[in-house]
């Protein structure tokens, strides 16, 4: 049986690998993305060329219609000239720091733009409504690993508030036009074919220009990172199970998607540097004390991050369990392949 998927912001890093996982599954894709400059949008495209090659083998479709999430007219024609089964909601102004330089970004993208999906889904009912939410809402709580139940209205970054308005406005719109909803908190996704603006994949461009990385916090900084599989394997079975009635009579639901073992900074910079030597992007005996540097906390970052991803094992059978090592190892073989660059 046929089935419709709109994943939007299927040209960014997490959208593009769980098209790839959608079409092999039978699933007809629908992309939507604006394929932005934020970072290398060279890179989007090269994601989206992958996903088309993973369609061209598998089972299912995919077609990418570029557009902005905010032209709600064109949102509307999306949804009225194909009957999604089911959307999942990726586009946005992803990234903490940009949005002290650049809210109206985050305003834009992820409320105005969440906004036209939920009319959208409101006026052309879906059984499934998955969009991202993110480990920020936590903010600065201090009780760790994070859980869904903790109180979460505290962010310290306008992105972290969107992101928490974006679960508000699901519930409201779960609640008053039955759309069943569930919400995920990513927890830091890394791998190949990676977003350029984070921290993994802007050390391994300076150090391979022979720069100085920044490492934040001082280093006294932990993250819960988690690999991209792992990610798209999380949402490719919540899709498959829309959320039963919350309590409030909304069908609706909210899961943490990490790795539930955070990271000292400075242990994953001491991994990722070891990795980029052992798959040949840096040389032998690189000098790593020579090209790292201490610094204070980025205003709208957190001191750590870690999931409790006991709820999504309970619903899901399923916690994500890539090893840093071998996801870092992953991302150093396909960054040496694409920037061909590398010292063998
Ligand atoms: N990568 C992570 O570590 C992480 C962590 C927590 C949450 N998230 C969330 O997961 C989702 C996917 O993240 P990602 O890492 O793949 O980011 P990404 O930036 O690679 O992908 C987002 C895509 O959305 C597109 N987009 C942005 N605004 C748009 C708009 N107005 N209209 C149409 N397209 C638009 C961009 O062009 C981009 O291709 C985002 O919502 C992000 O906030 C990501």
């Amino acid at each position: 049986m046929k089935r419709t998927v709109l994943v939007t912001g299927a040209a960014g890093f997490i959208g593009a690998f769980l098209s790839a996982r959608l079409v092999c599954e039978s699933w007809d894709v629908v992309g939507f993305d604006n394929v932005n400059s934020y970072y290398d949008p060279g890179i989007k495209e090269d994601r989206i060329r992958m996903v088309e090659a993973a369609a061209a083998e598998g089972p299912g479709s995919f077609r990418l219609v570029r557009g902005d999430l905010c032209d709600a007219a064109l949102v509307e024609r999306l949804f009225a000239e194909h009957s999604f089964d089911v959307v999942v909601n990726l586009a946005a102004q992803a990234g903490v720091r940009y949005s002290i330089d650049n809210p109206r970004a985050y305003v834009d993208s992820n409320l105005v733009g969440f906004f036209n999906v939920l009319e959208a889904c409101r006026h052309h009912p879906v059984k499934h409504l998955v969009y991202a939410s993110s480990s920020s809402v936590y903010g600065g709580n201090e009780k760790v690993p994070f859980s869904e139940s903790d109180r979460v209205d505290h962010p310290v970054s306008l992105y972290a508030a969107t992101k928490k308005a974006n679960e508000l406005m699901a519930h409201a719109y779960s609640k008053l036009y039955g759309i069943p909803a569930t919400g995920l908190r990513f927890f830091t996704v890394y791998g190949p074919m990676g977003r350029p603006d984070m921290a993994y994949f802007k050390f391994a461009d300076t150090l391979r220009a022979g720069g100085t990385i920044k490492i934040y916090n001082m280093g006294d900084c932990r993250r819960d990172f988690t690999y991209v599989d792992d990610i798209v394997e999380g949402v490719a079975r919540v899709i498959a199970r829309p959320p039963a009635d919350c309590g409030t009579g909304a069908r609706y639901a909210v899961y943490n998607i990490g790795n539930s073992e955070p990271v000292q900074l400075l242990e994953f910079v001491d991994t990722l540097q070891r990795v980029l030597v052992e798959e040949g992007v840096l040389p032998e005996g690189y000098d790593f004390e020579a090209h790292r540097e201490l610094a204070p906390m980025q205003p709208g970052d957190v001191v750590e991050t870690y999931a409790d991803c006991s709820v999504l094992e309970r619903d899901f059978g399923y916690r994500p369990a890539t090893a840093l090592e071998d996801g870092l190892r992953s991302f150093a073989k396909w960054y040496r392949g694409y920037y061909e660059c590398g010292v063998r």
